[in-house]
């Protein structure tokens, strides 16, 4: 089974120059980026989508960071799940702790979820806590937001969902800042034993588990494969065309 590396832009680069720079760069690689091993997914700034699309064809899909869930009507402002089609959009990240800071639920998250899968993009779904405290409240801090997220998703369809575990006090900081593979190993079997009770264990099964927080050169290795993970969602580190080339080289070796 290929790993599922997800460069999570978010809002940078901070010009479409730059953004071009770091696609020519990255498109120089482009075997390590999409091989027997590896399949990657770049999530850009909307803007940048079609750029995206049209320069990283070779070794990438595309991604929207999040997905607006009214499919009929008129929503200044928005941007409708055919619109993110029609540029090649294959993958949704849903409610990213950085969305659910601005106010998202995990209730809006799963109605998000339900129009993608009607849609056919496959919907990431980012779930999270915010502290690993000691008593172990996390456990059911994720059980109840995986839950939620999930709602009204039929079985059938159950299987075509991703899940990114992404603990929020992980995000952001420097490497030694990630969740260790030990600890992430038992998260990982955490979330499949949550995906068992809302679906059935052959279901769950084939749910990808992907890990995202302070990925880089020197922990990508060890944080997936034997941890469960079956991929990464790298923020920082995918909109530098050095390091996101040293974290993939890494896990092709
Ligand atoms: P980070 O971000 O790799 O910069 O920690 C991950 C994310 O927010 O998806």
């Amino acid at each position: 089974m290929k790993l599922i590396i997800v460069g999570n832009w978010k809002n940078y680069p901070n010009s479409l120059d730059e953004a071009n720079t770091l696609l020519s760069t990255l498109s120089k690689k482009s075997s390590v980026y999409k091989n027997s091993k590896i399949s990657t997914v770049i999530a850009p700034p909307l803007v940048y989508l079609e750029t995206v699309s049209k320069k990283a064809r070779r070794f990438a899909t595309v991604a929207s960071q999040n997905l607006f869930y009214p499919k009929n009507g008129t929503y200044t402002g928005e941007v409708t799940v055919d619109v993110l089609k029609s540029f090649g959009v294959k993958l949704s990240i849903l409610g990213h702790s950085e969305q659910r800071k601005l106010g998202e639920t995990s209730e809006t998250v799963s109605e998000k979820v339900r129009l993608a899968l009607k849609s056919t993009i496959t919907p990431l779904v980012c779930v999270g806590e915010e502290e690993h405290d000691a008593e172990g409240n996390y456990f059911e801090i994720l059980r109840s937001q995986i839950a939620t997220s999930l709602q009204g998703v039929k079985k059938s369809e159950a299987d075509k969902i991703m899940i990114a575990y992404e603990p929020v006090w992980a995000i952001g900081s420097q490497s030694n800042g990630a969740m260790s593979p030990e600890e992430l190993t038992q998260m990982v079997i955490f979330i499949k034993k949550v995906l068992t009770e809302l679906f059935s264990r052959s279901v769950a099964d084939k749910i990808p588990v992907l890990y995202g927080g302070s990925v880089d050169a020197y922990n990508a290795k060890s944080l997936v494969g034997k941890t469960g993970a079956r991929g990464l969602l790298i923020g920082r580190a995918s909109i530098n065309a050095k390091s996101f080339f040293e974290i993939v080289s890494s896990l092709v070796k």
